[in-house]
């Protein structure tokens, strides 16, 4: 029976670039509706810009234009970034629209109708200067637990607490720098306790479906044990989002009117006309409760709960339908580590399309990607090798080496009729890989490219084994030798129609070879045959080392000095600390772009000798190293520095040495002037230096035999 499902992926942030790791998602997601279309469904596929919020708001009175003409120039970019990695979405519109606000608006009615909304005052940070009330994350100040300053108003990146921004000490605003004063004010709630019921056998019933992975629903069985508290989804003027109707200057909170969206888009989509095959009654019977349509949601493991708790919360409570699956997928990073600004591996998609082809990204994301919640690792090396070794060695090669003989020979024609034994052939094949429509349905893409592969191997040896360039040397072997092309040629024809959801515009380049359109994965159970194909021309290139290069390159933005001490990079991390519980306030505006910085080093300004003077960077002698308890990225040091006595400091390399015992007797350099930071653990009192770019790869500093403790390094 075909389905009709309605697929979207999280709205990007439209602050901020597309960068690699939401391709990772839209790739994910396009992939799955490409096979599912090519399974017969019919699917619609939406997305949107996320255009509200304070970030938003506060980076485009930094850039001095309107929120609007931000969000329009973002999403500008956004949609060209995605349409060039190859993801077809049917439409890509915005939050800031009138359907999304009408449908905001007609969910917030409902909801309120049907007693689900509260209000209570609430006491919150506020920037007397600027004269709005901060979200936490544009509250910085001292840690109350480590003392390190500087932390922002939910986590302290140092030493890992999570608090309340009022228990920070010497907090400051990070839009104004004035201190935050306590104010209270009115806001509006969603009483999730009214759902905990629903919300319980929803998550059981979704599971049980092959809706919700079994790591997420134990995740969410956490939160519930504490109850669930109601939801807070007012904020106040000024915020860029849309007034709540009878409540002048409250907003709703972004996260109310961003999920909305996906149904907003869906809307316009349905309304735009013929193209779609939709009309505008479709989406009513799309929305309505019980309908037996499919909503599946596309997202990253740090938005579960906005997409399992308040989403269809939000939806039932308005009378409207719940989604069919949340699909969750683990977060990615590049060579083993977070995307990092400092080692070029934070790349923005437009960045990558610079230099390499969309479909090789697509190609290797697929192969690492499973119906799971870990981590995909962007491995360079191994990403390089696969594309090669697969797509061209092992695909592309089938098709080069046998259609110039087609051509040559046969005047461009496959053979009419196959052999019983070589149909077969085929036929097992195609029988085999069937299995990927099962797969690619359950998202497991790494197990259909395993299937598609292992045919791939055959197909080589087959062609290895019959040597059409031997056998064309023979005028008597000319029926086999059509035989042995065309086997070939289908079975190339065969791995391109199994492939084709994962790398579409190679796919298409083959398929404009073979002068064939097939339209769904039907089209692979019987072979071409009698059929004229074009002149061959390259179909994919090998990706060479240097593009790679070219591309981290591009991506650097900064280099700076790795101090180790407890924190392991002192530049901001775009990624940082999103998963999980403390994600969900004000998560939006942890982007890279709308949080003001420090302003870091970059290798291309200079500092005068005055500044390096002012370090007084000395040899240190390793009296004691020991792993703190508690601590799972700290060292203990105690150092002979000579002249400057013993000193104590805490470095955040333990990852790096696993024996720190054997470290005792080695000499260090350690910045001695640096004010001591009390952790803790105890008072740090200075910083040792290492070189690497964090994690497992830091390499103490060592001074050559002679050097004494205290000896300053200049
Ligand atoms: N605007 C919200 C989503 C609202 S949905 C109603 C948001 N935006 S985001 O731009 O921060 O993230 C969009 C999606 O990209 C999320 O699903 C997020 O998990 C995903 N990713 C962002 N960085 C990622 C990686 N490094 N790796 C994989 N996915 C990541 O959250
Ligand atoms: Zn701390």
């Amino acid at each position: 029976m075909p389905r009709e499902i309605l697929v979207t992926s999280a709205l990007p942030y439209a602050n901020g670039r597309i960068h690699l790791g939401h391709v990772v998602e839209h790739v994910q997601s396009d992939i799955w509706v490409r096979a599912m279309r090519m399974a017969g469904n019919t699917v619609h596929y939406v997305c949107a810009d996320d255009a509200h919020g304070t970030s938003i708001m506060l980076r485009a009175e930094k850039e001095g234009i309107t929120p609007e003409t931000l969000i329009g120039n973002v999403w500008k970019e956004h949609t060209a970034d995605l349409r060039d990695f190859g993801v077809a979405y049917d439409h890509y519109s915005s939050t800031h629209t009138d359907a999304n606000r009408k449908l905001t608006y007609r969910i917030w009615r409902a909801l309120e109708q049907n007693g689900h909304v509260e209000s209570k005052p609430v006491k919150q940070l506020f920037d007397p200067e600027r004269q709005m009330f901060l979200p936490d994350r544009f509250i910085k100040g001292e840690c109350p637990v480590c003392h390190s300053k500087d932390q922002y108003g939910d986590a302290c990146e140092v030493c890992g607490s999570t608090y309340n921004p009022i228990d920070l000490i010497n907090p400051y605003s990070v839009v104004s720098g004035a201190k935050p004063v306590e104010k209270q004010s009115l806001h509006f709630f969603v009483k999730l306790a009214d759902f905990e019921g629903l919300l319980k056998t929803w998550l059981e019933e979704r599971r049980a479906a092959g809706g919700l992975q079994a790591e997420v629903v134990n995740k969410l069985k956490e939160w519930f044990a504490d109850g669930l508290r109601s939801w807070d989804v007012s904020r106040d003027a000024p915020y860029f989002g849309f007034e709540i109707p009878g409540q002048p200057g409250k907003y709703f909170y972004v996260w109310v009117d961003a999920p909305v969206g996906y149904l907003a888009a869906f809307k316009e989509l349905c309304e735009g006309g013929s193209k779609s095959g939709l009309a505008a009654a479709d989406f009513e019977r799309f929305i309505r409760a019980g309908s037996d349509t499919e909503m599946v949601h596309f997202i990253g493991k740090d938005i579960i709960y906005f997409h399992t708790l308040f989403w269809p919360a939000m939806l039932h409570g308005a009378g409207l339908r719940m989604p069919t699956a949340v699909n969750v997928h683990g977060f990615l990073t590049v060579d083993g580590a977070k995307m990092s600004k400092s080692r070029g591996t934070f790349v923005n998609a437009r960045t990558y399309l610079d230099h390499l082809d969309a479909d090789y990204l697509r190609y290797y994301l697929a192969s690492m990607l499973g119906p799971t919640l870990a981590d995909i690792d962007l491995d360079l090396k191994a990403f390089e090798e696969r594309v090669n070794s697969h797509l061209v060695g092992k695909w592309a090669n089938i098709a080069s080496r046998c259609a110039g003989f087609v051509h040559k020979l046969f005047d461009g024609k496959l053979a009419a009729t196959l052999p019983e034994t070589v149909h077969a052939r085929y036929d097992a094949a195609a029988a085999k890989l069937e299995a990927c429509a099962a797969l690619y349905e359950l998202r497991d893409y790494a197990a259909a490219i395993r299937l598609i592969i292992e045919v791939a191997d055959e197909a080589n040896a087959y062609v290895a084994d019959h040597a059409p360039w031997v056998m064309a040397r023979d005028e008597s072997k000319r029926d086999e030798l059509h035989i042995v092309l065309t086997l070939a040629l289908n079975y190339f024809r065969l791995l391109t129609i199994w492939l084709a959801p994962i790398v579409p515009a190679t796919a298409a380049r083959a398929f404009a070879f073979m002068d064939d359109t097939p339209a769904d994965f039907e089209a692979a159970l019987r072979p071409l045959l009698g059929h004229a194909i074009k002149p061959f021309q390259t179909l994919v290139t090998r990706i060479e080392p240097k593009n790679v290069e070219a591309m981290i390159e591009a991506s650097k933005e900064s280099l700076a000095m790795n101090p180790t001490q407890g924190s392991p990079s002192p530049l901001p991390s775009p990624t940082n600390g999103r998963a999980g519980k403390n994600a969900a306030p004000e998560s939006h505006t942890m982007n890279d772009t709308s949080v003001p910085s420090k302003p870091s080093s970059s290798s291309s300004e200079t500092i005068s000798i005055d500044d390096f003077a002012k370090l007084d960077l000395r040899v240190g002698k390793v009296l004691v190293c020991e792993a703190v308890d508690g601590s799972d990225k700290l060292l203990r040091f105690e150092l002979d520095a000579g002249e400057l006595g013993k000193r104590q400091i805490f470095s955040g390399i333990k990852a790096a040495y696993t024996d720190p015992g054997k470290l005792a007797g080695r000499n260090v350099v350690f910045i001695a002037n640096l004010a001591p930071r009390k952790m803790r653990f105890g008072v740090s009192e200075g910083m040792i230096l290492s070189a690497g770019s964090g994690g497992a790869d830091l390499f103490l500093l060592d001074a050559d035999d002679g050097a004494l403790p205290g000896a300053p390094v200049k």
